[in-house]
Protein backbone atom coordinates (compact mmCIF):
# COMPACT_ATOMS: atom_id res chain seq x y z
CA UNK A 1 0.00 0.00 0.00
CA UNK A 2 1.41 3.56 -1.04
CA UNK A 3 2.16 5.97 1.72
CA UNK A 4 -0.75 7.97 0.47
CA UNK A 5 -3.30 5.47 0.17
CA UNK A 6 -2.54 3.94 4.01
CA UNK A 7 -2.49 7.54 5.05
CA UNK A 8 -6.18 8.53 4.21
CA UNK A 9 -7.01 5.12 5.14
CA UNK A 10 -5.71 5.84 8.28
CA UNK A 11 -7.62 9.04 8.43
CA UNK A 12 -10.98 7.30 7.54
CA UNK A 13 -10.56 5.35 10.49
CA UNK A 14 -9.91 7.75 13.04
CA UNK A 15 -12.98 9.43 11.33
CA UNK A 16 -15.18 5.93 11.84
CA UNK A 17 -13.73 6.17 15.42
CA UNK A 18 -14.76 9.48 16.44
CA UNK A 19 -18.00 9.36 15.15
CA UNK A 20 -19.04 5.92 16.75
CA UNK A 21 -17.88 8.11 20.00
CA UNK A 22 -19.93 10.61 19.50
CA UNK A 23 -23.04 8.52 19.05
CA UNK A 24 -22.35 6.66 22.24
CA UNK A 25 -22.08 10.20 24.07
CA UNK A 26 -25.26 11.04 22.35
CA UNK A 27 -27.68 8.35 23.79
CA UNK A 28 -27.32 9.87 27.38
CA UNK A 29 -26.08 8.16 30.75
CA UNK A 30 -29.30 5.63 31.19
CA UNK A 31 -28.80 3.78 27.87
CA UNK A 32 -26.88 1.06 26.52
CA UNK A 33 -26.77 -1.99 24.30
CA UNK A 34 -28.20 -5.39 24.07
CA UNK A 35 -26.74 -8.46 22.47
CA UNK A 36 -29.01 -8.08 19.62
CA UNK A 37 -27.73 -4.47 19.32
CA UNK A 38 -31.21 -3.09 20.63
CA UNK A 39 -30.81 0.05 22.74
CA UNK A 40 -31.37 -0.41 26.33
CA UNK A 41 -32.26 1.79 28.81
CA UNK A 42 -31.83 2.11 33.06
CA UNK A 43 -34.02 3.99 34.90
CA UNK A 44 -32.07 4.94 39.13
CA UNK A 45 -35.19 5.31 41.16
CA UNK A 46 -34.10 6.91 43.94
CA UNK A 47 -35.93 7.37 47.50
CA UNK A 48 -35.98 7.83 51.39
CA UNK A 49 -38.26 5.31 53.01
CA UNK A 50 -38.45 1.66 53.29
CA UNK A 51 -39.59 -0.73 50.40
CA UNK A 52 -43.07 -1.90 52.73
CA UNK A 53 -44.35 1.54 52.72
CA UNK A 54 -46.90 3.05 50.36
CA UNK A 55 -44.25 4.95 48.52
CA UNK A 56 -41.72 2.06 48.32
CA UNK A 57 -44.70 -0.48 47.38
CA UNK A 58 -45.35 1.47 44.50
CA UNK A 59 -41.73 2.29 43.28
CA UNK A 60 -41.37 -1.52 43.40
CA UNK A 61 -44.73 -1.85 41.25
CA UNK A 62 -43.72 0.43 38.66
CA UNK A 63 -40.75 -1.65 38.16
CA UNK A 64 -42.28 -4.36 37.77
CA UNK A 65 -44.66 -3.29 35.07
CA UNK A 66 -41.98 -1.45 33.06
CA UNK A 67 -39.86 -4.25 32.74
CA UNK A 68 -42.48 -6.23 32.08
CA UNK A 69 -44.14 -4.20 29.44
CA UNK A 70 -40.71 -3.01 27.87
CA UNK A 71 -39.94 -6.84 27.63
CA UNK A 72 -36.33 -6.05 29.27
CA UNK A 73 -35.40 -2.63 26.88
CA UNK A 74 -35.77 -0.49 30.47
CA UNK A 75 -34.04 -2.22 33.69
CA UNK A 76 -35.67 -0.25 36.59
CA UNK A 77 -33.22 -0.26 39.97
CA UNK A 78 -34.46 1.25 42.97
CA UNK A 79 -32.54 2.48 45.61
CA UNK A 80 -34.53 2.84 49.00
CA UNK A 81 -33.88 4.21 52.42
CA UNK A 82 -31.97 7.22 51.71
CA UNK A 83 -29.27 4.53 50.01
CA UNK A 84 -28.15 6.39 46.89
CA UNK A 85 -29.26 9.76 47.60
CA UNK A 86 -31.14 11.42 50.39
CA UNK A 87 -32.93 14.19 50.91
CA UNK A 88 -30.25 16.81 50.73
CA UNK A 89 -29.20 15.52 47.44
CA UNK A 90 -32.18 14.16 45.11
CA UNK A 91 -32.95 16.61 43.49
CA UNK A 92 -29.85 17.43 42.08
CA UNK A 93 -29.24 14.12 41.35
CA UNK A 94 -32.39 14.22 39.10
CA UNK A 95 -31.62 17.40 37.73
CA UNK A 96 -27.96 16.04 36.74
CA UNK A 97 -29.48 13.14 35.04
CA UNK A 98 -27.47 10.51 38.25
CA UNK A 99 -30.82 9.06 38.54
CA UNK A 100 -33.44 9.43 36.41
CA UNK A 101 -36.64 9.42 38.65
CA UNK A 102 -37.94 10.33 42.72
CA UNK A 103 -40.84 10.42 44.37
CA UNK A 104 -40.23 12.80 46.97
CA UNK A 105 -43.26 14.68 49.56
CA UNK A 106 -44.75 18.15 47.82
CA UNK A 107 -42.43 19.74 50.67
CA UNK A 108 -39.20 18.97 49.33
CA UNK A 109 -39.54 21.30 46.20
CA UNK A 110 -39.90 24.17 47.95
CA UNK A 111 -37.10 25.91 47.25
CA UNK A 112 -37.18 24.60 43.39
CA UNK A 113 -41.16 25.14 43.27
CA UNK A 114 -42.97 26.70 46.10
CA UNK A 115 -46.17 26.77 44.34
CA UNK A 116 -46.09 22.72 45.64
CA UNK A 117 -46.86 23.53 49.48
CA UNK A 118 -50.54 23.23 48.33
CA UNK A 119 -50.11 19.79 49.43
CA UNK A 120 -48.52 20.62 52.78
CA UNK A 121 -51.75 23.23 53.92
CA UNK A 122 -52.97 21.88 57.07
CA UNK A 123 -56.24 20.06 57.41
CA UNK A 124 -56.62 20.09 53.53
CA UNK A 125 -58.12 16.33 54.20
CA UNK A 126 -60.77 15.24 56.69
CA UNK A 127 -59.89 12.18 56.24
CA UNK A 128 -58.11 9.67 53.43
CA UNK A 129 -61.83 9.33 51.52
CA UNK A 130 -61.39 12.94 50.78
CA UNK A 131 -57.96 12.70 48.53
CA UNK A 132 -58.86 11.69 45.52
CA UNK A 133 -61.17 14.31 44.62
CA UNK A 134 -58.77 17.09 45.61
CA UNK A 135 -55.40 15.29 44.32
CA UNK A 136 -55.89 13.75 41.03
CA UNK A 137 -54.35 14.37 37.61
CA UNK A 138 -57.17 16.38 36.52
CA UNK A 139 -58.13 18.38 39.79
CA UNK A 140 -57.52 21.87 40.01
CA UNK A 141 -54.29 21.15 42.89
CA UNK A 142 -53.33 17.82 40.78
CA UNK A 143 -53.18 20.67 37.21
CA UNK A 144 -51.07 23.04 39.03
CA UNK A 145 -48.78 20.44 39.82
CA UNK A 146 -48.84 19.14 36.39
CA UNK A 147 -48.13 21.86 35.12
CA UNK A 148 -46.19 24.02 37.46
CA UNK A 149 -43.71 26.25 35.60
CA UNK A 150 -40.84 26.25 38.23
CA UNK A 151 -40.08 22.55 37.67
CA UNK A 152 -40.54 22.03 33.87
CA UNK A 153 -37.57 25.14 33.66
CA UNK A 154 -35.47 22.78 36.33
CA UNK A 155 -35.75 19.60 33.59
CA UNK A 156 -37.89 17.92 35.95
CA UNK A 157 -41.39 16.30 34.58
CA UNK A 158 -44.44 15.25 36.39
CA UNK A 159 -45.73 12.05 35.55
CA UNK A 160 -47.54 10.80 38.72
CA UNK A 161 -48.90 11.68 42.31
CA UNK A 162 -48.66 9.11 45.12
CA UNK A 163 -49.81 9.20 48.48
CA UNK A 164 -48.67 8.31 52.10
CA UNK A 165 -51.82 9.26 53.82
CA UNK A 166 -52.79 11.74 56.69
CA UNK A 167 -49.74 12.52 59.48
CA UNK A 168 -49.76 12.43 62.61
CA UNK A 169 -48.32 13.86 65.67
CA UNK A 170 -45.80 12.14 68.15
CA UNK A 171 -43.91 13.56 70.72
CA UNK A 172 -43.00 12.41 74.78
CA UNK A 173 -45.87 14.75 75.50
CA UNK A 174 -49.42 14.22 75.48
CA UNK A 175 -50.96 16.55 73.12
CA UNK A 176 -55.12 16.77 73.46
CA UNK A 177 -54.62 20.58 72.74
CA UNK A 178 -52.64 22.98 70.39
CA UNK A 179 -51.89 24.68 73.74
CA UNK A 180 -50.28 21.47 74.77
CA UNK A 181 -47.75 21.73 72.09
CA UNK A 182 -46.27 25.24 73.04
CA UNK A 183 -42.90 25.12 73.51
CA UNK A 184 -41.93 21.93 71.96
CA UNK A 185 -39.67 21.51 68.82
CA UNK A 186 -40.57 19.66 65.65
CA UNK A 187 -38.68 17.90 62.82
CA UNK A 188 -40.03 19.39 59.80
CA UNK A 189 -39.78 18.95 55.91
CA UNK A 190 -38.61 22.02 54.36
CA UNK A 191 -41.60 23.46 53.91
CA UNK A 192 -42.59 27.56 54.58
CA UNK A 193 -46.56 26.07 55.31
CA UNK A 194 -45.38 23.43 57.96
CA UNK A 195 -42.92 25.94 59.51
CA UNK A 196 -45.87 28.44 59.92
CA UNK A 197 -48.78 25.33 61.13
CA UNK A 198 -45.84 24.79 63.63
CA UNK A 199 -46.15 28.38 65.04
CA UNK A 200 -49.69 28.96 65.50
CA UNK A 201 -49.82 26.00 67.34
CA UNK A 202 -46.79 28.03 69.91
CA UNK A 203 -44.21 24.91 68.94
CA UNK A 204 -41.21 25.72 67.00
CA UNK A 205 -39.60 23.65 64.28
CA UNK A 206 -36.94 22.40 62.68
CA UNK A 207 -36.18 21.86 58.92
CA UNK A 208 -34.55 17.63 58.54
CA UNK A 209 -33.74 15.27 56.26
CA UNK A 210 -36.18 12.05 56.87
CA UNK A 211 -33.03 10.33 57.01
CA UNK A 212 -31.77 12.17 60.57
CA UNK A 213 -35.37 11.86 61.77
CA UNK A 214 -34.98 9.05 64.44
CA UNK A 215 -31.84 9.77 65.61
CA UNK A 216 -32.43 13.54 65.86
CA UNK A 217 -35.93 12.24 68.40
CA UNK A 218 -33.63 9.30 70.16
CA UNK A 219 -30.91 11.86 71.08
CA UNK A 220 -33.82 15.01 71.84
CA UNK A 221 -32.16 16.95 69.52
CA UNK A 222 -36.28 17.35 68.64
CA UNK A 223 -39.66 16.92 70.62
CA UNK A 224 -41.37 15.38 68.40
CA UNK A 225 -42.53 15.48 64.45
CA UNK A 226 -45.25 14.56 62.29
CA UNK A 227 -45.73 11.98 59.67
CA UNK A 228 -48.50 8.95 58.57
CA UNK A 229 -48.21 6.08 61.02
CA UNK A 230 -46.64 3.81 57.88
CA UNK A 231 -43.09 6.25 58.06
CA UNK A 232 -42.79 5.87 61.75
CA UNK A 233 -43.42 2.47 62.41
CA UNK A 234 -40.79 1.80 59.62
CA UNK A 235 -38.51 4.10 61.20
CA UNK A 236 -39.00 2.87 64.61
CA UNK A 237 -39.65 6.32 65.37
CA UNK A 238 -42.19 4.80 67.85
CA UNK A 239 -39.52 3.38 70.11
CA UNK A 240 -38.45 6.67 70.81
CA UNK A 241 -41.86 8.56 71.21
CA UNK A 242 -44.13 7.64 74.17
CA UNK A 243 -47.15 9.96 72.81
CA UNK A 244 -48.92 10.55 69.36
CA UNK A 245 -51.89 12.23 68.78
CA UNK A 246 -54.13 11.16 65.67
CA UNK A 247 -54.54 14.52 64.53
CA UNK A 248 -54.82 13.18 60.61
CA UNK A 249 -53.70 16.93 60.54
CA UNK A 250 -52.04 17.17 56.73
CA UNK A 251 -51.08 15.17 54.58
CA UNK A 252 -47.89 13.46 52.82
CA UNK A 253 -48.17 13.72 48.90
CA UNK A 254 -45.56 12.75 46.82
CA UNK A 255 -44.45 13.87 43.28
CA UNK A 256 -43.27 11.10 40.76
CA UNK A 257 -41.01 12.90 38.36
CA UNK A 258 -38.58 12.29 36.00
CA UNK A 259 -35.89 14.23 34.59
CA UNK A 260 -37.31 15.59 31.19
CA UNK A 261 -34.31 15.24 28.96
CA UNK A 262 -33.91 11.30 29.90
CA UNK A 263 -37.75 11.12 29.08
CA UNK A 264 -37.53 12.47 26.09
CA UNK A 265 -34.24 10.60 24.70
CA UNK A 266 -36.37 7.43 24.93
CA UNK A 267 -37.67 5.99 22.19
CA UNK A 268 -41.63 6.88 21.65
CA UNK A 269 -42.99 3.14 22.67
CA UNK A 270 -40.87 3.35 25.53
CA UNK A 271 -41.42 6.73 26.73
CA UNK A 272 -45.34 5.64 26.79
CA UNK A 273 -44.98 2.76 28.68
CA UNK A 274 -42.92 4.71 31.14
CA UNK A 275 -46.54 6.89 31.42
CA UNK A 276 -48.78 4.19 31.33
CA UNK A 277 -46.49 2.56 34.25
CA UNK A 278 -46.40 5.47 36.57
CA UNK A 279 -50.28 5.29 35.51
CA UNK A 280 -50.57 1.82 36.94
CA UNK A 281 -47.91 2.37 40.33
CA UNK A 282 -50.31 5.52 41.37
CA UNK A 283 -53.57 3.29 41.30
CA UNK A 284 -51.44 0.43 43.42
CA UNK A 285 -50.34 3.29 45.51
CA UNK A 286 -53.45 4.30 46.33
CA UNK A 287 -54.88 0.98 46.79
CA UNK A 288 -52.52 0.08 49.70
CA UNK A 289 -51.45 3.52 51.07
CA UNK A 290 -54.27 3.23 53.48
CA UNK A 291 -54.40 -0.21 54.35
CA UNK A 292 -50.03 -0.32 54.99
CA UNK A 293 -51.00 2.95 57.64
CA UNK A 294 -53.36 0.83 59.85
CA UNK A 295 -51.36 -1.87 59.77
CA UNK A 296 -48.75 0.20 60.87
CA UNK A 297 -50.57 1.77 63.21
CA UNK A 298 -51.48 -1.54 64.68
CA UNK A 299 -47.86 -2.76 64.76
CA UNK A 300 -47.24 0.41 66.89
CA UNK A 301 -50.53 -0.48 69.26
CA UNK A 302 -49.14 -3.72 69.75
CA UNK A 303 -45.15 -2.60 70.75
CA UNK A 304 -46.82 -0.79 73.75
CA UNK A 305 -44.37 1.70 73.74
CA UNK A 306 -46.63 4.62 72.59
CA UNK A 307 -50.07 5.92 73.98
CA UNK A 308 -52.10 6.76 71.04
CA UNK A 309 -54.51 9.69 71.45
CA UNK A 310 -57.42 9.66 69.16
CA UNK A 311 -58.83 13.30 69.35
CA UNK A 312 -62.40 13.85 69.23
CA UNK A 313 -64.53 15.99 66.73
CA UNK A 314 -63.75 18.95 69.00
CA UNK A 315 -60.47 18.44 70.02
CA UNK A 316 -59.43 18.00 66.17
CA UNK A 317 -61.75 21.64 65.31
CA UNK A 318 -59.37 23.42 68.55
CA UNK A 319 -56.23 22.40 66.28
CA UNK A 320 -57.77 23.43 62.42
CA UNK A 321 -59.29 26.69 64.31
CA UNK A 322 -55.50 27.72 64.97
CA UNK A 323 -54.17 27.09 61.24
CA UNK A 324 -57.50 27.77 59.03
CA UNK A 325 -57.84 29.62 56.99
CA UNK A 326 -54.78 31.86 58.66
CA UNK A 327 -51.73 29.54 57.19
CA UNK A 328 -54.03 29.05 54.10
CA UNK A 329 -54.30 33.16 53.72
CA UNK A 330 -50.36 33.40 54.52
CA UNK A 331 -49.32 31.57 51.37
CA UNK A 332 -51.88 32.16 49.12
CA UNK A 333 -49.51 34.53 46.85
CA UNK A 334 -46.71 31.48 46.63
CA UNK A 335 -49.56 28.82 46.32
CA UNK A 336 -52.22 30.74 43.67
CA UNK A 337 -54.84 32.59 45.22
CA UNK A 338 -57.44 31.54 42.71
CA UNK A 339 -56.32 27.60 43.69
CA UNK A 340 -56.10 28.42 47.67
CA UNK A 341 -59.68 30.75 47.01
CA UNK A 342 -61.02 27.30 45.29
CA UNK A 343 -59.49 25.11 47.89
CA UNK A 344 -61.24 27.00 50.78
CA UNK A 345 -64.47 26.75 49.01
CA UNK A 346 -64.35 23.25 48.81
CA UNK A 347 -63.98 22.78 52.65
CA UNK A 348 -66.28 25.33 53.27
CA UNK A 349 -68.67 23.26 51.24
CA UNK A 350 -68.68 20.23 53.17
C1 LIG B 1 -40.56 13.06 55.49
O1 LIG B 1 -39.49 13.61 55.20
O2 LIG B 1 -41.05 13.08 56.62
C2 LIG B 1 -41.32 12.32 54.40
O3 LIG B 1 -41.43 13.15 53.29
C3 LIG B 1 -40.62 11.07 54.00
C4 LIG B 1 -41.33 10.41 52.86
O4 LIG B 1 -40.81 10.42 51.76
O5 LIG B 1 -42.42 9.86 53.12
Amino acid sequence: MGRQRRRALLAVLALAGVLTLAACGARGAGAGGNAAGGETFTIKFSHVVTPATPKGQAADKFKEVVEQRSGGRITVEVYPNSELYGDKDELQALQSNSVQMLAPASAKFTTIAPALQVLDLPFLFDSVDDIPAVVSPDSPAGRAIYENEALATNNIKVIGLWDNGLKQLSSNTEMRTPDSLAGLSFRIQPSDVLRSQFEKWGASSTPMAFSEVYNALQQGVVNGQENPYSNIESQNMHTVQSHITESNHGYIGYVLVINNQFLESLPADLQTIVRESAGEASTHNREVAAKLNEEAKATIQQAGTTQILELTPEERKAFRDRVVPSVWQQYADVIGPDLVNDLLAQQNAQ
